[in-house]
């Protein structure tokens, strides 16, 4: 079976799944990391390169500051939790978003565990916390700007290739399969540029409810689908040029 080397994934639902349970929606969070430590396992397990996972984005600040502040809480709590761990396992841990936008004291966990696992060759985990799509275009044009600025770099040089790699992903390759759970078909704000060409799936089931079966129909789903990047059916076979 055919196996995505990228699989991005929108972890929706925690609140709801709480909500069902008339529990706090924090309960919601709190039970999600099952699932997390599960996808990262099986696509560790299945040969995947690269698992990005939105964690918390940057419209998500908007939720009541009782909500933010236990999420963030988590993060540190389970960062700090999970590393052995994940350092254990030869898996290399990135972060990407705004971290400017995070306590201190996350800043200083993010850098420790990215150090930490840095000289892993196994599967590339990439959290993305205080991410947004159109934050990620803008600080890249920035980062471009400011080249061009310097004049280090012309405008005229600037292409694709360039600007992706301007990026939060940087060098890595796009999303092969997104995947959403909890049951909402959008995209909200996650990897805009490089979901480009990703196959979407989503899912109904609310992400502390995720389990082996549905990352399998995913994984199913996915091997099924023809990927033609704008060329047609017959020249993916090889019959016509
Ligand atoms: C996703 O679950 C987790 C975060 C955004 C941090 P939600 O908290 O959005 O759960 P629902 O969509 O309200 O059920
Ligand atoms: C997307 O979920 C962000 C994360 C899973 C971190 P949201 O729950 O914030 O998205 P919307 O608000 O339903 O679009
Ligand atoms: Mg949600």
């Amino acid at each position: 079976m055919r196996v995505p080397r990228h699989v991005a994934i929108v972890m929706d639902g925690n609140g709801r799944w709480a909500a069902k349970r008339k529990l706090p929606r924090v309960a919601g969070h709190r039970a999600g990391l099952k699932p997390v430590r599960l996808v990262i396992q099986e696509c560790s397990r299945r040969g995947v390169e690269v698992l990005t996972l939105f964690a918390f984005s940057t419209e998500n600040w908007r939720r009541p500051a009782q909500e933010v502040g236990l999420l963030m809480k988590l993060f540190l709590e389970v960062l700090g939790r999970e590393v052995d761990e994940l350092a254990q396992q030869n898996i290399s841990v990135g972060f990407i978003g705004d971290r400017a936008a995070l306590a201190p004291e996350l800043q200083e966990c993010i850098s420790s565990v990215e150090s930490r696992t840095a000289g892993n060759t196994g599967l590339k985990l990439v959290i993305a916390v205080a991410y947004g799509g159109r934050w990620d275009a803008v600080q890249a044009v920035q980062q471009l700007a400011r080249r061009c600025v310097s004049g280090e770099l012309g405008v005229d040089a600037i292409d694709e290739a360039l600007f992706a790699q301007a990026l939060s992903l940087g060098g890595l390759p796009d999303p092969d399969l997104f995947i959403r759970t909890g049951g909402e078909r959008r995209v909200s704000n996650f990897l805009l540029w490089n979901l480009a060409y990703s196959e979407l799936w989503f899912s109904d089931v609310y992400w502390p409810d995720f389990d082996v079966g549905a990352l399998d129909q995913a994984f199913e789903a996915f091997a099924a689908r023809e990927r033609r990047f704008g060329v047609t059916s017959r020249q993916i076979v090889g019959d016509v040029c």
